[in-house]
């Protein structure tokens, strides 16, 4: 599929519901697998990451059922689960293969997990790890084929899906783990295998990955503590039961961004994007914003179950922006933004430095290569490192109209998106239908605001 965007021909105007949060919509299908009561969630997304995850549960046992606005997730409780009766489809989401390697690491039954052409080439050896040092028994592929030099996120030594998980013939064993980088999906995994370990699991981490699932768990009753950067599930004295009344799944800040991004850089009568998750760990991008001199207003802040949502709002002529630097914790708390940020970028004075964000090569595609590739279609010059890359911003005058390959990445294609709305003539973007797997309507809410954009098998 390909997306066809012409240049905004005014400023953007309107109010889009965002679909949920995606990374909020695993955990609530997952754990609530999990739970001994039924579960009903609101708000999930229409994404096929999601659905993916909707899927496993139903294979190991779960069922989902619809009731008014909801999903009803009746679920297994923690030791009900059982054999899938085949190997489980993760599509290109990476969340739900991972999630699922902790799910599934304690069971006492063997599964075979396997994904997309993306999602085959993407390291596990990270969630692997830690899990066969709980006693977990999972294989993979060898991951020389895609292998970088040692050191760099993906190493010849490194594993790739499909992966065969189990069967566990001995209850896990706790750990006591320091991840070697932030990642919530690897954290995550360990925090549910540690639901099924013997005594203290505890697991730290050097950056500030989301932490939706250490609220989610805690809300579902799961004997969790967070002491800074580490969680420890400790389940001496537990009753090993989870329940929950539901979750309310908020619009996706990850989502959100590309929108907001279109508003500031078309100017905006008045952009709404209600009812935004405004969790802390996923707003580096507005942090980000903010410091180039763009103004995002959070309007009606408010609690949605356990996570902090809010209205987000932009207003006003396109701004004038300028350079900023991306690093650290901030390149964490944004590092799904991290292509979208890179348009805004290319608009601003001066020059963009993104650092310690070489997380990006190993996520749906190698984003520093896929984000700088995207920019210099349209012009913009920009460099890739290592660990992030440089962008010079040119201000004074449109991108130049492009043909662009997404490389089957949905940031890079919403992205690009967004960068031909101030580029001099119509955009071609190829390779665009992972779209779906965040945003399905993603298309039709950039027309909304008065942006044009159509897609074209
Ligand atoms: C996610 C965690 C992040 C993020 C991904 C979703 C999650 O990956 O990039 O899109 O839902 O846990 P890491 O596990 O590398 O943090």
């Amino acid at each position: 599929m390909k997306l066809i965007v012409s240049p905004a021909p005014h400023v953007l105007s309107g109010t889009v519901a965002i679909p949920g949060d995606k990374s909020i919509g695993h955990r609530a299908l997952l754990f609530s697998l999990l739970s001994a009561t039924p579960v009903r969630v609101l708000g999930l997304g229409d994404g096929a990451d999601n659905g993916r995850s909707a899927k496993a549960i139903t294979a190991l046992g779960g069922s989902i059922t619809r009731d008014g606005a909801a999903l009803v997730i009746a679920g297994t409780g923690l030791d009900g689960m059982r054999a899938p009766a085949a190997a489980i489809d993760c599509g290109n989401s990476g969340t739900t293969i991972r999630l699922l390697c902790g799910l599934l690491a304690g069971q006492r039954f063997q599964t075979t997990l396997f994904g997309d052409e993306s999602l085959s080439k993407r390291p596990m050896r990270r969630v692997i790890e830690p899990l066969a040092r709980m006693g977990a028994t999972i294989s993979g592929q060898p991951a020389a084929q895609v292998g970088g030099p040692a050191g760099s996120p993906v190493d010849a030594l490194d594993v790739t899906p499909p992966l065969v998980i189990g069967p566990a013939t001995a209850p896990l064993g706790a750990i006591d783990y320091v991840l070697p980088m932030a990642s919530a999906q690897v954290k995550t995994a360990i925090l549910l295998a540690g639901l099924f370990a013997g005594g203290a699991t505890a697991v730290a981490e050097p950056g500030p990955s989301r932490d939706h699932s250490e609220r989610m768990l805690a809300y579902l009753g799961a004997p969790l503590a967070t002491s800074g950067r580490r969680t420890v599930v400790d389940t001496r004295g537990w009753n090993r039961r989870l329940a929950g009344d539901g979750f309310e799944v908020p619009g996706d800040p990850s989502s959100a961004a590309f929108l907001v991004v279109a508003a500031l850089l078309a100017g905006a009568h008045e952009v709404r994007l209600p009812n935004i998750c405004i969790n802390p760990t996923r707003t580096g991008f507005l942090d980000a914003i903010a410091a180039m001199g763009g103004a995002v207003t959070q309007e009606d802040p408010r609690m949605a179950g356990p996570e902090p949502v809010a209205d987000l709002v932009v207003r006003g002529p396109a701004p004038g922006l300028r350079a900023t630097d991306i690093s650290g914790d901030l390149a964490v708390r944004s590092i799904d933004e991290l292509p979208i940020l890179g348009v805004l970028a290319a608009r601003a004075h001066g020059t963009t430095t993104v650092r310690n964000a070489e997380e990006l090569r190993v996520k749906e595609s190698d984003r520093i290569a896929t984000t700088c590739a995207m920019l210099r279609a349209f012009g913009v010059t920009c460099e890739a490192r290592a660990d992030g890359f440089v962008v010079e911003g040119r201000p004074d005058r449109p991108l130049t109209a492009a043909q662009v390959n997404a490389d089957g990445d949905h940031r890079i294609a919403m992205a690009a998106a967004v960068a031909a709305l101030v580029a001099d003539g119509p955009t071609t973007i190829d390779d665009a239908d992972n779209v779906a797997t965040s945003y399905p309507g993603f298309a039709a809410a950039l027309t909304v605001l008065g942006g044009d954009a159509s897609s074209e098998a």
